[in-house]
């Protein structure tokens, strides 16, 4: 297993680097990424190429046996290729030239920047191709990241145009699905086409506001389409030298960009994993979830390239992580599928936006307690390497996540307070708060390996995508939808069929009517999950076929139904037609699974402990993780071996605060 962490020689004096990797080594680690931002120094000057400084760093780190993964730098285009091609800076929406001074000034779409990206990518590929060092090829760096989803520039006008005509092959098409007899916004030919940039109608506080939908939800799938066809143009240069596995580190589940599109093309995937910031921290679900999500891409395991390993912020500090939570976040990580760990950065630099972001090392690079409980950890993860590497996670359970969904969510809410990333987030953590794994999977897994399948707000669709989840449900299967799952077409605009439109014969149920809950209002409810809290939206139900679970206690609806289920085929289909509070999910979620044959890991869940079961060539083990910062008893309901240890553990497990444990 690959442990390490990310390295700037460039930052540091020479005479330090046999010290730095003296002290890796003795950290257990066997891999650092090197490289990702120091294309100045590899290229100070057009076609004058200087390698010897990071041959070097290489030498001094394969002399204490560690790899390395080298990250092709174009993420920080030196200045004076910007100076010498200023078009291939980005546009915003207001076609201001997003400028120079920080990093990703640059254009997918720019013809001269795909020029310079090749004969750097192929330098350096060419350069490490015989390399026995190097372990792996890193794309870039956090593609889409700070912002930089979309560009508006004349570029992207003429790609996006391109793009269009190759989905819609006549104007007459894209005007039909685009609606654009509204507000008289019709097309005559392909050379009107804009993009959905300021506009007449654009308050200045979203960008594509007043914008017509479809053409905002196509511009958002270009945009990933230009993203993941940029990172493209990179393997191939890079697979004319090197046949060694590339990646790219992908950004915080928060990101807009396609993460299903941008794995397809890499050999593996690999994630950026900040879990306490200067800009907040999430819920432990909340980033068991991101794994999952990471996982979900390519349902393979990945690595995490950048691991938090002190506190971070970029103007101030997030909280320091206490003793144990960076052991902590590493065995979630393993948990949930990760089987290399490279922790960010090796070392908190001196000088430039990242003075706050703090690595293993502080300024002085002097190894502390942080230092220590990675030496440690990676001392574990050596003697659980067997086990982890190529472990699965063991789930009946899936959410899928779509990106089309998202956009078209983000561009029309609903209501103010509708988000579908928290809808998401909410379902995953009332599933794990029943210890009941969730993997996070896109729309064309296939759905036939789980118990149930959880589509929350699923509002675009096709229908291909109805037939298939009527077939997973004919053969079997539960599925989960919610509120205004079904209702728009996969091309955002909303269906004519009665809604839940694409889900109405399969649900069993008609939305009469829906409430939209602003200001903070709430109605009550109840049925077989208890009492609880509706928010945010109410659909008003009649039945058609399906059974009433639930019903709402409140307002002119009062007694009608508000979560259904209706048997189709052989499986079953539930409807939740509010948003519910956490505890109430949480109660509903267990009794739809207990109702689905999917049973816990352990019967007994204890408040901010999580439990994932894994297994490895036949064999079954558990990880426990306590993000408690006391003390935390779990009845084991069995007898079980600790793996680290050796120890016997009957009844309860003991977990110190942040403490972890690895069953069998
Ligand atoms: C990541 C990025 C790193 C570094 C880190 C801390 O998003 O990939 O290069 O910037 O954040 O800000």
């Amino acid at each position: 297993m690959y442990f390490g962490a990310d390295y700037y020689p460039e930052h540091w004096p020479r005479e330090r680097w046999e010290l730095d990797a003296k002290l890796m080594k003795q950290a257990n680690f066997t891999v650092v990424r090197l490289a990702e931002f120091s294309w100045i120094k590899l290229e100070p000057e057009k076609g004058k190429y200087d390698f010897s400084w990071l041959d070097e760093a290489v030498n001094v780190l394969a002399n204490e046996g560690i790899k390395v993964v080298l990250g092709t730098p174009t993420a920080a285009p030196p200045k004076w290729i910007m100076d010498e091609n200023p078009g291939i800076y980005m546009k915003d929406a207001y076609g201001r030239v997003k400028g120079f001074g920080s990093r990703r000034h640059y254009c997918y779409n720019s013809p001269e920047y795909h020029d310079h990206t090749k004969r750097i990518v192929a330098e350096m590929a060419g350069h490490y191709q015989n390399n026995a060092n190097v372990v792996s090829w890193q794309i870039d760096n956090e593609l889409g990241n700070m912002g930089t989803m979309h560009c508006y520039c004349d570029n992207c006008l003429d790609a996006f145009k391109k793009w269009l005509k190759r989905k819609y092959g006549t104007i007459d098409d894209l005007n039909k699905e685009w609606g654009t007899v509204f507000w008289g916004q019709t097309y005559r030919n392909w050379d009107e086409l804009i993009l959905p940039a300021y506009t007449a109608g654009s308050t200045g506080e979203s960008e594509g506001y007043s914008h017509n939908p479809s053409m905002w939800l196509d511009f958002c799938r270009f945009s990933s389409y230009s993203i993941a066809a940029y990172q493209r143009l990179q393997i191939d240069e890079i697979r004319k030298f090197s046949d060694k596995p590339i990646t790219h580190n992908f950004d915080s589940p928060y990101s807009p960009v396609d993460f299903y599109e941008l794995g397809k093309d890499l050999d593996f995937i690999s994630f950026d994993n900040y879990v306490n910031l200067q800009w907040g921290k999430g819920t432990y679900q909340f980033h068991s979830m991101a794994h999952d999500l990471i996982r979900g891409i390519k349902d393979k395991n990945f690595w995490v390239m950048e691991q938090q390993s002190g506190p971070c912020g970029w103007t101030a500090m997030g909280d320091t992580p206490q003793p144990g939570q960076l052991r902590l976040w590493t065995y979630q990580a393993v948990a949930h599928g990760a089987e290399a760990i490279v922790y960010f950065r090796w070392r908190a630099c001196t000088f430039g936006t990242e003075q706050y972001w703090y690595g293993i090392l502080d300024h002085d690079g002097i190894p502390r307690r942080r230092y220590r409980e990675i030496q440690q950890t990676g001392k574990e993860m050596k003697e659980l390497s067997d086990l982890i590497i190529d472990s699965r996670v063991l789930s009946n359970v899936a959410m899928v996540k779509s990106y089309d969904n998202l956009w078209s969510h983000n561009f029309h809410k609903h209501n103010n307070e509708f988000n579908y990333l928290q809808l998401l987030i909410n379902y995953y953590s009332a599933l794990t708060t029943n210890n009941i794994s969730c993997d996070v999977v896109p729309p064309d897994r296939d759905f036939n390996k789980y118990k149930i399948v959880f589509m929350p707000a699923f509002n675009l669709m096709t229908d291909a995508l109805k037939l298939k989840v009527e077939e997973y449900v004919q053969q079997g299967g539960t599925l989960v939808i919610t509120y205004r799952s079904g209702t728009r077409h996969w091309n955002n605009f909303m269906t004519t069929e009665t809604l839940p439109g694409y889900f109405r014969n399969v649900s069993g149920v008609e939305v009469e009517e829906f409430d939209s809950l602003n200001g903070g209002r709430t109605v009550s409810i109840e049925g077989i999950m208890g009492c609880g809290a509706a928010s945010v939206w109410c659909d008003v139900l009649s039945l058609k076929g399906a059974e009433a679970l639930a019903y709402y206690k409140d307002n002119y609806y009062r007694n009608m139904p508000a979560i259904t289920v209706n048997k189709y085929g052989n499986g079953k289909v539930y409807y939740i037609g509010c948003d519910l509070d956490l505890e109430c999910l949480t109660r509903l979620m267990s009794t739809i699974c207990e109702a689905s044959g999917v049973k816990p890991v352990m019967s007994k869940p204890v408040p901010g402990v999580e439990i994932v079961k894994k297994e490895k060539s036949g064999k079954q083990y558990t990880i426990v993780l306590n993000y408690n910062d006391t003390q935390a008893s779990v009845d084991l309901e069995g007898v079980y071996s600790n793996l680290l240890t050796g120890e016997t553990i009957k009844g309860s497990l003991l977990l110190p605060a942040f403490g972890t444990a690895v069953l069998g």
